[in-house]
């Protein structure tokens, strides 16, 4: 088992409980619930990460081969739930500059645009590496903006 299951679970934890209690202060929903939506399209899609990750580590071929399977079924719908999750978290972010406009000063604003940039980025490099080129340096960068999305996303709870 990778740490990373565990990190995971941490931060959708966090987010399920963040959500619960923006809920339960407000009295419009949508914007937190496409929030909170985009949020399991990442996590579901970076889980990839852990599984990859446990397929190295463990010295177990049963694990190993079930794992690869699972990967393997799952590959077709990465590039979609990808996609999904920029859209929704762009209706997040949009949802939610209508309801309080643009305030630089409002940390949950910053880093939530610094991360939905950061979002598109990590699509775009999925989309390259997809139909244009696939190297070490496109799947290391592809794994380096997904890295990025999982800080920027705990910082984005955080404020
Ligand atoms: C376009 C950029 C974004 C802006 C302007 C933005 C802004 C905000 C704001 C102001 C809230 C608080 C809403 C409230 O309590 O009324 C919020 C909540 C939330 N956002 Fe974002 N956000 C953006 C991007 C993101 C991204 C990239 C993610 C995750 C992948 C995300 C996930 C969430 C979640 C789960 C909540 C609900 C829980 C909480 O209030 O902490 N947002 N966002
Ligand atoms: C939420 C957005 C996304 C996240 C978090 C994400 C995450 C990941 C992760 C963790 C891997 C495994 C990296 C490794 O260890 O090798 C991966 C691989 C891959 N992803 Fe994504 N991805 C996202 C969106 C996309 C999109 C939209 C595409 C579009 C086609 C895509 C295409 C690929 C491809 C082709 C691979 C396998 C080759 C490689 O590693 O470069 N991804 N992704």
């Amino acid at each position: 088992m990778s740490i990373w299951f565990f990190l995971n679970g941490a931060l959708l934890l966090w987010a399920l409980w963040n959500t619960v209690q923006s809920l339960a202060g407000h009295s419009v929903y949508h914007h937190i619930l496409l929030g909170f939506a985009g949020l399991l399209f990442f996590i579901f899609n970076w889980t990839r990460n852990a599984v990859f990750a446990t397929i190295r580590s463990t010295e177990d071929r049963a694990v190993k081969i079930r794992l690869a399977r699972m990967s393997k079924k799952i590959m077709p719908w990465h590039r979609w739930v990808g996609t999904l999750s920029f859209i929704i978290i762009l209706l997040h972010g949009a949802a939610v500059l209508h309801l309080y406009g643009f305030n630089p000063g409002s940390m949950k604003i910053l880093t939530g645009l610094l991360a939905s940039v950061n979002l598109l980025a990590l699509v775009l490099s999925g989309w390259y590496s997809l139909l244009i080129r696939h190297n070490l340096r496109t799947r290391r960068l592809h794994f380096g903006l997904g890295l990025t999305m999982f800080i920027l996303t705990a910082l984005h709870l955080f404020f």
